[in-house]
């Protein structure tokens, strides 16, 4: 049997290493997949108006997301490097586009220190979950508001799932959490979509979530709800601050960087519409209202499992912390990657400090309680914190990226890593060049309402 295990793989590496091949896809993916797919991007359609939003989502998926993602695996794997060493050994020693990597880090930084906030909360629902749910549907959405106000609870899941981040990245990633994203990313699907087919045939909510979701009104799309849109493309496929950079950086050189950023896109693009439906339709189900911000997936869903029992809801929210881990660990690994390739710090002693000190700043975020004055309304620090990075630090990281590949970047390296200098080679450029920076550009003067051709009333 064993035998048998190691011919087949040997045949399957003299044929283009499969295993390898898969290896990669399913670390981006998993990058890409997390919190931001089935937390985030259901509650900001629904703070945003649905519809609309989502169109102006999947224009940025395709017309930004997708070449960046391009643009960043091409980067990473030729330079073998971090984010910050990239840019200096494709360009020279001090250049200034190091910049770039700089505040990928501090994004990479400042994400992870919320984002392990709220996958406590997930934590903490596995086992709410084995208890049970149960009560009416104001009970049942109460439990949320408890463990959010209730600083030492969040601080404590915050606490237990940085360790488990911090553990998985000193004790290396790829062999642990390759083997288990085979089996729990699969998982995560199947019950996804039993959730949405729940949703769309067994609710009274089904029709109105598809209508919600894909039939766009204009009138309810805000400067505001453009650039969320943005930012939220790059959040949810993890670019603009160097992880797709550095997971390039590990890519093997016959793969093609095109058809794998797309394989990434799409799937990360379904995972997220299919929980839009299936939350939707317990939202209208139950007659809730779509703006619920933070709390929209941790309110809903268990109205549902309240029915369904811990079957249902145990595997999902452990599947909703395993995608939350996998993006977890690429975060982190961003920021420790610098550390260990240019300062020379050991592994351990690098994500031990880092990790550390992001856990601290993160403390920040569990408490709900503290806010402060942020845009003219009192906010805490996780919205804030989310706000600044998708918003702004992810954009211009990207914007960034784009330039630097599309004029900076040496042609005979660019060709080399996309195979031929045909069709595709100069459409990708022409869109790095053009299509992409201007339209980034474009929706962030309009978050910031400084285009001159829009009325901002
Ligand atoms: N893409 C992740 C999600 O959607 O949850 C979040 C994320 C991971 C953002 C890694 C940025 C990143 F570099």
């Amino acid at each position: 049997m064993g035998n048998n295990l190691e011919k087949n793989q040997n045949i399957k590496s003299s044929r283009g290493n499969w295993t390898g091949h898969l290896g990669f896809i399913l670390a981006a993916a998993g990058s890409a997949i997390g919190l931001g797919n089935i937390w985030k991007f259901p509650y900001i359609t629904g703070d945003y108006g649905g519809g609309a939003f989502v169109l102006v989502y999947l224009i940025c998926v395709v017309i930004v997301g997708l070449p960046l993602m391009i643009a960043e695996l091409m980067i990473g794997r030729h330079s073998q490097k971090n984010p910050v060493g990239a840019f200096r050994k494709l360009h020279y020693q001090k250049t200034p586009w190091q910049i770039t990597g700089w505040l990928g880090i501090a994004s990479g930084f400042l994400i992870l220190s919320f984002y392990s906030v709220v996958a406590g909360w997930a934590l903490a629902y596995i086992f709410k979950s084995l208890v049970g749910f149960s009560g009416t549907s104001q009970h049942i959405q109460g439990e949320f508001i408890a463990l959010v106000t209730h600083p030492s609870a969040s601080i404590w899941w915050h606490t237990v799932f940085m360790a488990l981040t911090i553990a998985i990245v000193i004790g290396g990633v790829q062999k642990g959490i390759e083997r288990w994203s085979k089996i729990l990313m699969p998982a995560l699907f199947l019950i996804l979509l039993g959730l949405m087919l729940y949703g769309l045939f067994f609710t009274h909510g089904g029709i109105q979530a598809l209508t919600f979701l894909f039939k766009p009104d204009f009138h309810k799309l805000s400067a505001e709800g453009m650039l969320s849109a943005l930012g939220h493309a790059f959040f949810t496929l993890s670019l603009g601050m160097g992880a797709m950079l550095t997971y390039g950086s590990y890519m093997r050189k016959n793969e093609s960087i095109v058809r794998d950023a797309i394989t990434v896109s799409i799937l990360d693009t379904v995972i997220a519409l299919m929980a839009g439906v299936a939350i939707f339709s317990l939202v209208f189900h139950y007659g809730m209202k779509p703006g619920q911000s933070v709390g929209l997936i941790f309110k809903t869903l268990p109205v549902l499992f309240a029915q369904t029992g811990p079957l249902i809801s145990v595997p999902f929210f452990i599947l909703l912390t395993f995608a939350a881990l996998t993006s977890a660990i690429s975060l982190l690994e961003v920021v420790v990657s610098y550390f260990i390739d240019e300062k020379n710090w050991s592994r351990v002693k690098a994500t031990l400090i880092l990790g550390g000190a992001i856990y601290l700043t993160g403390i920040l975020s569990a408490v709900s309680m503290w806010t402060i004055s942020f845009r003219g309304k009192q906010q805490g620090f996780l919205d804030i914190f989310d706000f600044i990075t998708t918003n702004y630090m992810l954009p211009i990281g990207g914007l960034l990226t784009c330039l630097f590949t599309a004029w900076v970047m040496k042609e005979a390296n660019k060709i080399e890593e996309l195979g031929s200098k045909g069709f595709l080679y100069k459409g990708l450029i022409f869109f790095l060049r053009y299509i992409t920076p201007i339209a980034v550009l474009l929706v962030i003067l309009n978050g910031l309402k400084l285009l001159p051709f829009v009325d901002y009333k």
